[in-house]
């Protein structure tokens, strides 16, 4: 029986201080198979996937792979047996090329020198090979995330991987990037290699997927084959619970379209042209666009995280000029930053601590803290967020990547702000706190006459959510769709508008 496997994960169990990460948890991969691993945030995808490594060492279990039983793995044991993980941080150099980085650590070499053309020809036939098009003289900096992506890809199959894990690699890709990531992944299965997938895009497991295996809470739920299996009843195995509506409707009226909270005229600067719209109270305002459209940037001129060359922005009536994220947070403006990890979490300092951060910031003239509110604050938002810990004085560095960043959401709602820019809120965030998310929106807006300016690249969410849309394409505005107007291909259709120089829009 065991030989149709080349790895079994038996009997898993993880226990750190205060928490059981898996418990008793096992699964099969086949030879070929592309294996989905799904559940909530927190529930022991990275945590099981790393045994696979040796990044972590299992409590007690047993790993199985090709027959031959290991208690534990090292990173170098991982290598000889044939597994690679693509992990969501990358672990190449910048400053290198894309060939020196695929032969990182055992560079080719011609006697004691390490010969550069051979590693570029060998890389050159690595991507060939994947049907990727790649220089392989490119330095690694100046390569998107999806190519950074591939060469580690293309790195593992140049080790021999037989074995590839995939750690939500998906989150950090434009559309057209997953595209070309599901090419490489199919390519690589026909192959005969086998592929564990973790994602929290339920249409990526149907695309992609012969079997899923749902965890829930560090425990094995199901293995379910895909065919055969429907989203509701994943969704169900996954929180436990039935989740009927994806958008919770909001009251029409909360809207109030004679109070204009936010303007701007003209504004230029880092790469956005022009840009000129209104958000009113009440109102979720959503920007949508394709990766590079200019609206992280546009969200960091807002919030003074970034320059304006020309233009006004204007607050209730007033022009603002933010000189830094500090003076915004101080005139009612929130930023939830897409990049949460690095822009984010202290990753050594509480959950309390994280999510009070932005309070004290603002209040920072006040040299008494206080501690009572201070908990109760974050006591909050954990539970409205359903933060997975065991207490709040637990380092955010011990979360579960999804659970990280509902510690960074929860900072910038704890920070009381009139308008909250929410850059891609819900990435890597499962799909029953999603709802927890939108929520909270709805929420800020009908019940706190909060203002939201929502970037978002799932086109779903964009839709489900806003009351109006603004499109730009290359730092411009290219369209603005009322409610009863939403549709997908013509908001496709502005984000992909080409802009030409010097004609206006
Ligand atoms: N070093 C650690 N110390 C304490 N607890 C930890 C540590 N690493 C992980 N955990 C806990 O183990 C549990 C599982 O985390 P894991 O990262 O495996 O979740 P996940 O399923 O990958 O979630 P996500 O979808 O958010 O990435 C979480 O409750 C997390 O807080
Ligand atoms: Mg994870």
């Amino acid at each position: 029986m065991s030989e149709e496997y080349v790895l079994q994960l038996q009997h898993i169990r993880k226990e750190y201080p205060g928490v059981v990460a898996l418990k008793d948890v096992s699964l099969e991969l086949k030879k070929g198979e592309i294996l989905a691993l799904i559940g909530e945030n927190g529930a022991g995808k990275s945590t099981l996937i790393k045994t696979c490594s040796g990044a972590v060492i299992p409590t007690s279990g047993k790993i199985v792979i090709n027959g031959n039983e290991h208690t534990s793995m090292t990173p170098q044991l991982a290598a000889e047996n044939g597994i690679a993980i693509i992990y969501q941080e990358f672990n190449n150099v910048a400053e290198l090329s894309a060939a020196e980085n695929l032969f990182l650590g055992r560079p080719i070499k011609k006697g004691f020198i390490i010969d550069k053309a051979a590693m570029e020809r060998e890389a050159e036939k690595a991507f060939e090979h994947l049907h990727i098009k790649i220089n392989p003289k490119s330095l690694m900096k100046n390569l998107t995330v999806g190519y950074q992506q591939m060469v580690e890809i293309a790195k593992a199959i140049q080790q021999d991987a037989q074995i590839l894990i995939m750690d939500e690699p998906s989150a950090p890709l434009t559309s057209t990037e997953v595209e070309n990531m599901f090419e490489v992944v199919k390519h690589l299965q026909k192959e005969g290699i086998s592929i564990i997938y973790i994602s929290h895009r339920l249409e990526e497991i149907y695309r992609l997927s012969d079997r899923i295996v749902v965890l829930r809470d560090g425990e094995y739920v199901k293995t379910l084959i895909t065919k055969e299996s429907h989203v509701e009843e994943l969704i169900h195995l996954m929180v436990g619970r039935e989740l009927t509506e994806t958008y919770p409707a909001r009251k029409k009226d909360c809207i109030d379209k004679g109070k204009v909270v936010l303007e701007l005229q003209d504004v230029c600067g880092n790469g956005d042209e022009n840009i000129s719209f209104q958000i009113h109270k009440g109102e979720i305002l959503g920007l949508g666009g394709l990766v590079g459209a200019g609206r992280t940037e546009l969200a960091h001129l807002i919030f003074g995280a970034a320059k304006k060359k020309s233009g006004r922005i204007i607050l209730n009536g007033k022009e603002i000029n933010p000189g830094n994220p500090r003076e915004a947070i101080d005139l009612g403006i929130a930023l939830v930053p897409e990049d949460r990890k690095r822009h984010g979490a202290m990753l050594g300092v509480s959950i309390k601590n994280n999510i009070n951060m932005a309070v004290y910031e603002r209040n920072s003239t006040m040299s008494v803290i206080d501690t009572r509110k201070e908990k109760a604050v974050a006591k909050k938002y954990k539970e409205e967020l359903a933060i997975k810990a065991p207490n709040l004085e637990q380092p955010v560095k011990n979360l579960s990547g999804g659970n990280q960043q509902k510690v960074i959401l929860a900072r910038w709602l704890a920070a009381n702000s009139e308008l909250v820019i929410f850059d891609e809120p819900t990435r890597g965030i499962d799909v029953g706190a999603k709802y927890q998310i939108y929520k909270l929106m709805n929420h800020l807006v009908e019940k706190e006459g909060k203002t939201i300016l929502l970037i978002s690249s799932e086109m779903e969410e964009l839709m489900g959510m806003s009351d109006r849309i603004v499109v730009l394409s290359e730092g411009h505005v290219t369209g603005e769709l009322e409610k009863y107007d939403f549709n997908q291909d013509t908001i496709m259709a502005f984000a992909s508008a080409a802009v030409r120089e010097g004609e206006p829009v």
